[in-house]
């Protein structure tokens, strides 16, 4: 087994060596003026079972070519069998097709990867369809999907209080905090009518399901006095977070953290929600200054 690290996974691929006892090796990858990417593989993989390191984000689109290069090239090079460890997931929002003449992108992504030899994916709190943890087949790649909502709500314990409520922002939220807290609570998103203002279960105007407004966030949930874990997948624009905290924080909630697995945080989310927020935190399957959870060792779990 070995395990070849892409340039956007470093010192993640470092600790799972470390820790599975196996050999590593950074690939070389550089980008060309002309915005090509150019990857080699500096050792022998022949007959081996390899391992490719590589979350990705941010850059997308060059983060996932590299790994695809570095696929195609160890299955050239003879190796026996080619797992992807890819702990963000890039274009598993796009999942589905919501509108007519849409890429499906997800599928899109695991042909590619299937066309270069990869035979299985191991990803964290993939968006595909809100999977739960657990092996699934992502068109046609068998993909094991592990979650770090445990280990986030085990580092807030540790670091705030082990007297906690954690709920989700949304629906699409509810197994990844079902399964990290045991409990299924999540905001609800009130819809209204744009015609006659009435919430959609009263409305009688007969509009489509679509038109109606979403408006605020609802609960039924009592957060006076408490420490609540607002616990997603993504914050990307950081909006869904940010509504949702400051929901809580208006009905009187003690404490309010957000965790989430990726921490995408474009453009000034991070500096609003460490603002609003009384803990921020987010796993290391992206970079950044509050990646203060490594996944690392939920991989080699997996791996062992
Ligand atoms: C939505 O279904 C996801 O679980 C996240 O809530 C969403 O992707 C977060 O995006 P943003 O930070 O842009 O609101």
């Amino acid at each position: 087994m070995i395990i070849l690290n892409g340039s956007q996974s470093t010192s993640l691929g470092e600790k799972l060596a470390i820790d599975l006892g196996i050999k590593f090796e950074n690939v070389s990858t550089r980008i060309f003026p002309d915005g090509e990417t150019y990857v080699r593989i500096n050792t022998d993989v022949k007959g081996r079972e390899v391992f490719i390191v590589q979350t990705m984000f941010p850059d997308q689109n060059d983060s996932l070519m590299e790994f695809l290069l570095i696929a195609d090239t160890a299955r050239d090079m003879g190796a026996s069998k080619i797992t992807g460890i890819v702990p963000y997931l890039a274009y598993s929002r796009q999942d589905r097709k919501f509108l007519p003449g849409e890429a499906l992108s997800m599928k899109t992504v695991a042909n590619l990867m299937k066309s270069v030899g990869v035979e299985k994916l191991i990803t964290i709190d993939t968006h595909y369809k809100h999977m739960r943890p657990g092996e699934f087949d992502l068109f046609g790649i068998t993909c094991l999907n592990l979650s770090a909502g445990k280990m986030l709500l085990g580092h807030i314990e540790e670091e705030v209080s082990n007297d906690l409520m954690t709920i989700g922002p949304d629906f699409g939220s509810s197994e990844l905090v079902k399964y990290a807290s045991g409990e299924e609570k999540v905001l609800k998103k009130e819809k209204k009518c744009p015609i006659c203002g009435l919430p959609a279960a009263e409305c009688k105007c007969r509009i489509k399901k679509k038109k109606y407004e979403i408006t605020e966030l609802e609960s039924e949930l009592d957060f006076n006095g408490k420490n609540v874990v607002i616990l997603d997948d993504i914050i990307a624009s950081g909006g869904t977070m940010i509504k949702a905290v400051n929901k809580v924080k208006s009905e009187g909630a003690r404490k309010v953290l957000a965790a989430a697995t990726h921490g995408l945080f474009m453009k000034d989310s991070l500096i609003k929600l460490k603002e609003i927020t009384d803990y921020l935190v987010v796993t290391d399957s992206i970079s950044t200054p509050v990646s203060n959870v490594s996944v690392a060792s939920l991989i080699v779990e997996a791996l062992k």
